[in-house]
């Protein structure tokens, strides 16, 4: 029987994660199947057993399920610990059950490996306290980056966040708007403001000259973080569809043991962006 994988998450509709994983395998030679599941948000156990009784070898977990795969699983990697988040679930020999997290690594790869950003020396604002915001801020703070600004609307959530992770890097908190005149060299946004009514508002200088901006979020048009990013003159703006096919390629690494290819599914989905959606 071919090997079934299988993005979970409410909605999955639009979810790119089967073509994503679907070129990898052509390109790697791997025979699989990879489909979405449309998961019941209050039952997210029983569809996790349901996929491995049906021989199902490893899922993608998506919103709004990361936090409830994390607290599913007993095993689970160090760093879906310290995101308190499972993306990555690999099914073992057995039917063992192994929770990882693919997310930080995914948005490093992007920025230093596909796009140059040298993260030494940098000073970097990390918008948001939240669940997005909690998967990246380690694998940030191990970058040798000069400062982390964990910057929240919600001021005392961003502290927390900081205080988490003090131990293991330069990382300061911040309301949104004490970021005036903060000259920062990379902009992250990790806030669910772009599904949101309320713009996110930020004051004026806090991106360097040549600074860039990168939002976890993507779509068929540019966010409205983008946007703030263009009209800012940033040197570079870039949205999270980079980010979205490395963390894929970190989980069939995981689950195949084999490291595919991400440049041409990257140019792949940014060309198909410009001509349906
Ligand atoms: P996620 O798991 O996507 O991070 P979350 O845990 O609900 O979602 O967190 C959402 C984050 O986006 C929070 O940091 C939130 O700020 P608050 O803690 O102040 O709520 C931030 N956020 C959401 N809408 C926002 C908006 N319109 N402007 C600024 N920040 C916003």
């Amino acid at each position: 029987m071919t090997d079934r994988y299988a993005v979970i998450g409410n909605p999955i509709a639009h979810s790119k994660s089967p073509f994503i994983h679907s070129m990898f395998a052509q390109q790697t030679g791997q025979a699989l199947e990879y489909v979405k599941i449309l998961g019941d948000p209050d039952d997210f156990a029983g569809d996790v057993r349901l996929f491995v009784a049906a021989g199902g070898r490893g899922l993608n977990v998506t919103v709004p399920f990361k936090e409830a795969a994390w607290r599913l699983l007993e095993d689970v990697s160090e760093r879906a610990a310290q995101a308190r988040a499972v993306n990555t679930l690999v099914v073992r020999d057995g039917g063992l059950l192994y929770g990882d997290n693919t997310d930080g690594v995914g948005l490093l790869r992007d920025l230093a490996d596909n796009h140059g950003f040298v993260f030494a020396g940098r000073r970097v604002v990390l918008l948001g306290a939240g669940g997005a915001a909690r998967g990246v801020i380690r694998p940030l703070l191990e970058t040798g980056l000069a400062a982390l600004i964990v910057a929240n609307r919600t001021r005392a959530k961003a502290e927390a966040l900081a205080a988490a992770h003090a131990a293991h890097g330069p990382v300061v908190a911040r309301g949104l708007d004490e970021l005036a005149a903060c000259g920062c060299d990379l902009i992250i946004n990790a806030t669910a403001a772009e599904l949101s009514d309320t713009p996110l508002s930020l004051p004026p200088g806090v991106l360097a000259p040549g600074g860039w901006v990168y939002d976890l979020f993507y779509g068929a048009t540019p966010t409205a973080f983008c946007r703030w990013g263009e009209a800012q003159g940033a040197a570079r703006v870039l949205d999270g569809l980079g980010m979205l096919v490395e963390q894929a390629a970190e989980s069939f690494w995981l689950w195949r043991g084999v490291r595919p290819r991400t440049a041409p599914v990257i140019a792949a989905l940014a060309a198909a962006r410009h001509t349906h959606d």
